[in-house]
């Protein structure tokens, strides 16, 4: 197949929920349909349960699945799709919003009796900020749901998008008849068989006011369904293919993952809707997938679950030509050549190293400790790409050696740790010390309980009082200059040299910003 039929049949995309709304679920069944898994309960939620945060066996035993499931590829009619999983738990919040770099589309999943919840809000604003084409799918409706039409204008408010049902539901818990589908005029009946894995059994009813509908409804929910689908028509306007890949308009399906329900709709849509891969943004021009040289950046990096090898895989994102094992490819960092006898490719459960990979796919290449996330390889041009976020850490503590004689370990440990984007580091100019910013609490126990089983290295925290650390950058060079002078207790560098300012409070960091015109303050970097 030719390198442009490959690239058009690609899917490439994330499903992104707030914990516990059906992300998990979502994702089993739609490799159910794909016939990539044959039974339920396949795909193990990779998220770490709530009051884990001690059981650190349960932390690695979580991060193995975790590289298991890191990719799903399948196949569904006749296009290849790659579903890439990210971390339930939201002290990883950060790897989710690296993982959407890698995505041309994402699949946001709502709780449909709470709505839309913290996480979904975050992980959405991500999504606005790259222009990701976003689809919402209304999970739970088995349980009772708040109301339709409220919880689309709670999308559209709290995401900040317009939306567009393609499906409806009709009523919902106990009473939940089914979902009728406005995209091909079929109405999906519910019946809650928790072993259905393909069809529920649909009608086609092209005209609403036929008695059918009534036959299978009952007379009171067919008529709503009827007042419900003009309101629709009414209100909406037709959906808006170009709208949806400019990232403006969500398309929206109501069902229920774990009864199957809704999801061959949401699938046979997807694959006509979302978009093949997109043109990547660099630092010098743009990468069109077409292009005939490889291009690709390292958006994830996972350290090896077994402890007597030390090496990691790294996750290459595929943004132009064709990929291939055992050619030479510049890794533009350190301007070598390399080149992979064994690059992995990921479908469902089975990892199996491959020949050739195509852009949209995500290849897993071994790694002795040389890569870090954002890394470019390329066919000889010297390309960096943008847009890989690295976001301000809100939790700080200086990390002290606790063991002397093991101060290289420790050295190796940290520089690897940050490298996989676990957390960041910043040196005080104040007093030299070393802080780790995280954006999550769990972090802190992570790294230390890996540098003790992964690099035989020990730590202690002490704590720091620091509200958030923001980059700072000026063409002011004397306001800089003035602002570093005066902040020097609170000024840091992070692992590149850049000037991070460590506020205090937020009243601290608002002064600053007021005082000091010129300067830019960031709250996010990138890698
Ligand atoms: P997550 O990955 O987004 O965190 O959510 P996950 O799929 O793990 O689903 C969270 C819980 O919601 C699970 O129950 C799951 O079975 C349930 N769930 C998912 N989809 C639906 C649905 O359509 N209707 C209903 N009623 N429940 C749904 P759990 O009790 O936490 O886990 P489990 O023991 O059932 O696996």
């Amino acid at each position: 197949m030719a390198l442009h039929d490959e690239i058009a049949r690609r899917r490439t995309f994330a499903v992104i929920a707030h914990p516990d709304a059906g992300k998990t679920t979502l994702t089993e069944k739609l490799l159910l349909f794909g016939g990539a898994i044959h039974v339920a309960g396949a795909v193990k939620s990779n998220k770490i349960k709530k009051g884990a945060t001690s059981d650190f066996m349960e932390i690695e035993r979580q991060r193995g699945i975790s590289v298991a499931t890191a990719v799903m590829g399948f196949e569904y009619a006749g296009c290849k799709i790659n579903i890439l999983d990210t971390p339930g738990h939201e002290d990883f919040a950060e790897d989710t919003y690296r993982t959407l770099t890698a995505v041309d589309s994402v699949i946001i999943v709502i709780d449909g009796a709470k709505g839309v919840e913290a996480q979904t809000r975050k992980l959405m604003e991500v999504c606005r900020m790259r222009k990701t084409p976003v689809i919402v799918f209304i999970n739970k409706l088995d349980r009772p749901s708040k109301e339709p039409f409220d919880l689309l204008d709670e999308v559209e408010k709290e995401l900040h998008i317009r939306v567009r049902p393609l499906a409806f539901p009709i009523s919902n818990g106990p009473t939940f008849k089914g979902v009728y589908n406005l995209y091909e005029k079929s109405l999906s009946l519910f019946t809650s068989d928790e072993k259905q894995t393909a069809d529920a059994s649909t009608v086609e009813i092209r005209d609403l006011q036929a008695p059918a509908l009534a036959e299978h409804i009952g007379a009171k929910f067919a008529e709503q369904l009827r007042q419900d689908v003009e309101l629709v028509e009414g209100v909406y306007d037709a959906f808006d293919r170009e709208a949806y890949l400019r990232g403006e308009l969500a398309p929206v399906f109501f069902g229920s993952a774990v009864n199957n329900f809704g999801v061959r709709e949401l699938l046979e849509c997807f694959v006509r809707i979302a978009p093949a891969p997109r043109p990547a943004p660099t630092e010098t021009r743009t990468v069109e997938p077409q292009e005939g040289k490889m291009t690709g950046f390292v958006f994830k990096i996972h350290a090896n679950m077994d402890p007597n090898h030390r090496d990691r895989i790294a996750f290459l994102k595929i943004c132009s030509g064709t990929f291939e094992r055992n050619k030479n490819y510049l890794h533009v960092r350190s301007g070598k050549q390399m080149k992979f006898s064994s690059p992995t490719a990921f479908m469902a459960e089975k990892k199996s190293v491959i020949d050739t990979a195509y852009p949209g796919d995500i290849v897993g290449l071994h790694d002795t400790g040389n890569f870090k996330i954002g890394d470019t390889f390329t066919e000889g041009e010297p390309l960096k790409f943008t847009g890989i976020p690295s976001f301000a850490p809100e939790q700080f503590r200086y990390i002290e050696n606790a063991d002397p004689m093991k101060f290289k370990q420790l050295a190796k440990g940290i520089d690897q740790l940050m490298d996989e984007g676990v957390a960041q580091l910043f040196t005080s100019s104040l007093n030299g010390r070393k802080i780790i910013g995280t954006v999550g609490a769990l972090q802190f126990e992570v790294i230390q309980y890996r540098l003790e089983h992964e690099y035989n290295a020990s730590c202690r925290w002490e704590p720091i009082s620091i509200y958030k650390a923001c980059w700072i950058e000026s063409d002011n060079a004397s306001q800089l200059a003035d602002f570093k002078k005066r902040k020097h207790t609170n000024m840091a560098v992070d692992k590149h040299g850049r000037d991070v300012f460590l506020a205090d409070t937020s009243y601290a960091l608002a002064l600053a910003q007021e005082n000091f015109k010129d300067i830019r303050f960031s709250f996010a970097s990138e890698f």
